[in-house]
């Protein structure tokens, strides 16, 4: 079994166990969040031996190139030698400044912050709390001198994290929050390209975000959200999209809802399906898929297929950590 030294001791790996695992069972203090190479909290470093490809996808260049992994993605074929656990050196305070309710599961947070942050829109941050549990949050704002971050962030059935925000967070609270992370924002350079958003539930908020980048830097070409929820409820912002399409000649709406009643002003069916079926062909698109992973993994596909390069679908998978014990 492959054997991992950090700190001058041992671990040993059992069969079939990651990083994570390993260092977890042992006791040793390492962020975590999702488990599942989404969130980046379990950075870590191999500084002698080249990681598995597999842990290191979704990571810049340069943190590859430095031999930086994701912990809990990453099964060692061989002795490793690891340092620089976490990103805890990477989290700082932010100050809450205002909850408020979008729909009967979801807030809107606004967290103010002092140090210098730079973020693209649509990109997420980790949000620790006391005792260490982290999870990631998608930023809906644009950066403005006021130095604010505007998440969405919507109730699970005993969520941890969740209904720890809804429930105990208040003006005034401070929590951690690390460097904002993830490739699902607006790139200048084709303002002509057409635009399609694609998101469930609080898959909005990204997607606002990126709405909002690509009309604040003059993007001309059509922009299209498709958003996506059972019922009525499960949405948010639906007056306001509205508000904005009849304001922006470019840009255009539909909520979706795939439950049994449907009301007038929302279109039948899932998202990602009513987006497919009013845009068969996908040549010269970008898209951005935001939300569910199931739905992420059927639309990525299916647009592929309809003609979409890969380089230009974008997506932030929700993934909900696998384990409940953390
Ligand atoms: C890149 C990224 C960006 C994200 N952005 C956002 C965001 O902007 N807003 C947001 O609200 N969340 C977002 N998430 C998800 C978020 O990080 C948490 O996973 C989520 O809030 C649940 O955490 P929790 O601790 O409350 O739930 P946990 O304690 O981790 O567990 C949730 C439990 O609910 C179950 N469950 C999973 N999905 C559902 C579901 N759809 N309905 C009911 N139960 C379910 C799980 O099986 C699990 O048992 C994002 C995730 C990633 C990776
Ligand atoms: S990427 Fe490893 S815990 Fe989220």
């Amino acid at each position: 079994m492959p054997k991992l030294t950090l700190n001058n001791k041992s671990y040993q790996c059992e069969s079939d166990e990651t990083v994570l695992d390993t260092l977890l069972s042992n006791n040793v203090d390492i962020a975590y969040g999702c488990r599942q190479g989404g969130c980046q909290c379990c950075l870590i470093r191999s500084p002698k031996q080249v990681p598995p490809s597999d842990a290191q996808k979704g990571l810049k260049e340069t943190q590859q190139a430095q031999n930086y992994f994701l912990a809990c993605m990453c099964k060692p074929t061989e002795d490793m030698d690891l340092a620089e656990v976490g990103a805890e050196g990477l989290f700082f305070d932010a100050t809450v400044d205002s909850l408020k309710s979008l729909n009967p599961d979801t807030i809107e947070l606004i967290l103010e912050y002092k140090d210098e942050l730079t973020f693209k829109p649509g990109q997420f941050i980790n949000l620790k709390r006391e005792d260490g549990l982290v999870r990631s949050y998608s930023i809906a704002n644009l950066p403005s001198p006021e130095k604010k971050l505007e998440l969405h962030i919507r109730k699970l059935p005993n969520g941890a994290f969740s209904e720890w925000v809804h429930d105990y967070l208040e003006e005034g609270h401070v929590v951690s929050l690390q460097e904002p992370n993830g490739d699902c924002f607006y790139i200048s350079g084709k303002p002509e390209q057409p635009l399609i958003l694609i998101g469930t539930g609080t898959g909005l908020a990204p997607l606002a975000g990126i709405l909002h980048d690509a009309l604040m830097q003059g993007h001309s070409g059509p922009i299209h959200l498709f958003h996506g929820s059972r019922d009525v409820d499960g949405l948010y912002w639906v007056d306001k999209m509205k508000e904005l399409a009849n304001r922006k000649e470019n840009f255009s709406y539909t909520a979706c809802l795939s439950g049994d009643n449907v009301p007038d002003g929302y279109s039948a069916g899932r998202a990602h399906q009513v987006a497919l079926d009013t845009y068969p062909k996908l040549d010269g698109s970008r898209i951005f898929l935001c939300g569910h992973p199931e739905m992420i993994k059927e639309t990525q596909k299916k647009a592929y297929l309809a003609g979409a390069s890969l380089k230009d679908i974008h997506a932030d998978a929700f993934t909900v950590s696998s384990d409940k014990t953390n």
